[in-house]
């Protein structure tokens, strides 16, 4: 008796445990809730504001291929919800990423949502490394996509002589992105030498070295 009042409950509950799995962000409460980016009000995610119109669901960023003459080679355009208040509680977001021959989107992660990307030109070589620390690397060509799972480190490289571009979508509204290196070795205030060095198993020189690089004011 007592198993099947169990039973019961843990099938009653499924439902539950399954929308907390296939979705990042939280379920919607209304039909849109369009950003007011510029409220003070805290809260998850941002309060909704009154008078909407089309354009807070339009976004043209995407349109054209952006600069990629940066460190990197290298330019993520982000479609999230500071580009497109509109998607303010919808769980989802698009960005595009130009490459130069050579360009490196250095590995990161999104804490918040799976990517999987569309490539529109141009080929490359994307790798995403799972919490058993294994590789699974591809290289992608135009018309293929790929995923990223939530959460895992990831990276796209331009191996190829010719520019390459993606459109990636997200399972989130602001998937947030947390470069490795940068977040080690360029956060502000600094994380200690000792830690990096035995870490990484190098020398306090090699350390400062990096952070040079990764140094905030150095960033983009
Ligand atoms: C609503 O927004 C439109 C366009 O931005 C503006 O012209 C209009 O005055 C606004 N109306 C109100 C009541 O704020
Ligand atoms: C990148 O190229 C553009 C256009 O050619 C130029 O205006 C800009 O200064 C360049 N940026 C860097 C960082 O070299």
């Amino acid at each position: 008796m007592a198993t099947r009042a169990y039973v019961l409950m843990i099938s009653m509950m499924m439902p539950i445990f399954l929308a907390s799995f296939v979705s990042a962000d939280p379920d919607l409460l209304q039909d849109v809730c369009v950003a007011d980016l510029s409220s003070d009000i805290k809260l998850h995610g941002f309060p909704c504001k009154s008078n909407i119109t089309a354009d807070d669901f339009f976004f043209a960023g995407l349109a054209k291929a952006a600069l990629t003459n940066n460190t990197f080679g290298a330019t993520v355009t982000p479609a999230f919800v500071q580009q497109v208040p509109g998607l303010n509680t919808l769980g989802v977001a698009m960005a595009r990423i130009d490459y130069a021959p050579g360009g490196l989107n250095p590995p990161h992660t999104h804490p918040r949502a799976t990517e999987i990307v569309f490539v529109l030109t141009g080929e490359l070589d994307v790798g995403f490394i799972t919490t058993a620390n294994k590789l699974f690397t591809k290289t992608i060509k135009m018309g293929g996509v790929f995923t990223f799972p939530r959460g895992l480190i990831h990276f796209q490289i331009n191996n190829g002589k010719v520019p390459a571009a993606v459109i990636a979508g997200f399972n989130s509204q602001l998937p947030g992105t947390q470069r490795t290196a940068d977040a080690l070795f360029g956060s502000s205030p600094a994380v200690e030498d000792v830690v990096l060095t035995k870490a990484f198993q190098i020398g306090t020189k090699e350390v400062e070295k990096i952070k040079s690089r990764f140094a905030p004011m150095n960033k983009k």
